[in-house]
């Protein structure tokens, strides 16, 4: 069987006000109406038997209205008490299949062109997987972005896997040539990725199997899931593995991570942006800019945001700063 199994446990701190705590950003309907979280279950249905959404206590209503509005009926969920990381979160699900089945893991707020490109990538993926290999996707490097992974690689051999390097590193990485973005989603063997966890991250394994042999309904124990020890699936796993491929992809692929990338998304979309490259989100109200250039105004019913395009990583530190305020 083929599994899809979707992560869903980010809050979205940097797409504050558009996001909250109580609304994730896989979760806002502004992609034509859809969310992300349900293009993407879209998307994987098509390759997938069965979705499995890996969420937390306070989304997994939104995701069940996002499936069901998409008329998806065959998914399961696994109900986090609490995020204790990536590592955990895909360790539960391949608790929950047969050692043998396929899982397909994939973030929920990416945003990915399902054409040929996509197809053909998601194919090749399997078969590796089913050959017993855990399998990443490597995006063409477009910057020296230092919240990605970075794949060195030789055709479908990976050299090295280095997550989130440095500026100066991922530089040089840029520049060598053959280093791919890692994508974010996996292709494995349920059983093969418990034995590589296993053997590097005994604890995280251990744990997470007590969490999940005492769930009920597919709803995890707080106090038990507190003591997995939170890293994600790159640093246990993907840095470590012998096991791991890479299908060099050539999809359109957006990591929808800072208003950064909504705005350039928007850009294309042939959203209204003034001649000095100012851009409105959220209302129709007429709005000018005067003196200001690459200026995001972000409305929403309660709150406000005015930033500059470079500065969109800082929005994070305001949601952080607020969430203390609270
Ligand atoms: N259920 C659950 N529980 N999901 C989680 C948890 C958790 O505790 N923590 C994170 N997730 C989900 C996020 O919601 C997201 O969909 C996905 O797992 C990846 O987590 P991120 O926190 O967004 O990871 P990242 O963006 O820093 O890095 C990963 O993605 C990059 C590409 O976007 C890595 O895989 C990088 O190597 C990769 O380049
Ligand atoms: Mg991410």
């Amino acid at each position: 069987k083929k599994i899809n199994v979707i992560l869903s446990g980010g809050v979205g701190s940097r797409l504050w006000p558009l996001s909250r705590k109580s609304r994730p950003k896989q979760y806002l309907p502004i992609f034509d109406g859809n969310t992300l979280f349900q293009k993407t279950a879209k998307r994987n249905s098509e390759f997938c038997d069965e979705i499995l959404v890996v969420g937390n206590c306070e989304n997994f209503e939104l995701s069940r209205k996002d499936l069901e509005s998409s008329e998806i009926e065959q998914y399961k969920e696994i109900i986090e008490a609490c995020p204790r990381n990536t590592a955990a979160a895909i360790a539960f699900a391949a608790f929950q299949a047969n050692p043998e089945d396929i899982l397909f893991v994939t973030p929920s707020d990416h945003l990915i062109e399902s054409g040929a490109e996509y197809k053909k990538a998601i194919k090749r993926a399997i078969e590796l997987a089913k050959n017993g290999f855990i399998v990443t996707f490597g995006l063409n490097a477009k910057k020296p972005e230092t919240g990605f992974g970075y794949i060195e690689a030789e055709g479908e051999e990976v050299k090295s896997f280095r997550e989130k390097p440095n500026k100066e590193t991922a530089e040089a990485f840029i520049k060598a040539g053959n280093f791919y973005w890692n994508s974010g989603m996996f292709c494995f063997q349920a059983g093969v990725f418990l034995e590589e966890l296993k053997a590097f991250e005994p604890e995280v394994y251990e744990k997470s199997k007590l969490v999940f042999d005492k769930s009920k309904d597919g709803f995890l124990d707080l106090d038990l899931s507190m003591q997995i020890p939170s890293i994600s699936v790159d640093y246990a796993v993907m840095e470590r593995t012998k096991k791991i491929k890479v299908v060099p992809s050539y999809f359109s692929w957006s990591d929808m991570g800072s208003f950064e990338s909504i705005y350039d998304y928007f850009k294309k979309q042939g959203h209204s942006i003034d001649s000095k490259g100012n851009m409105v989100i959220g209302t129709d109200i007429h709005t000018e800019f005067t003196g200001l250039k690459n200026t995001i105004l972000v409305h929403t019913s309660d709150a406000i945001l005015v930033l500059k395009k470079d500065n969109a990583q800082d929005v994070k530190k305001v949601f952080e700063r607020l969430e203390k305020e609270k």
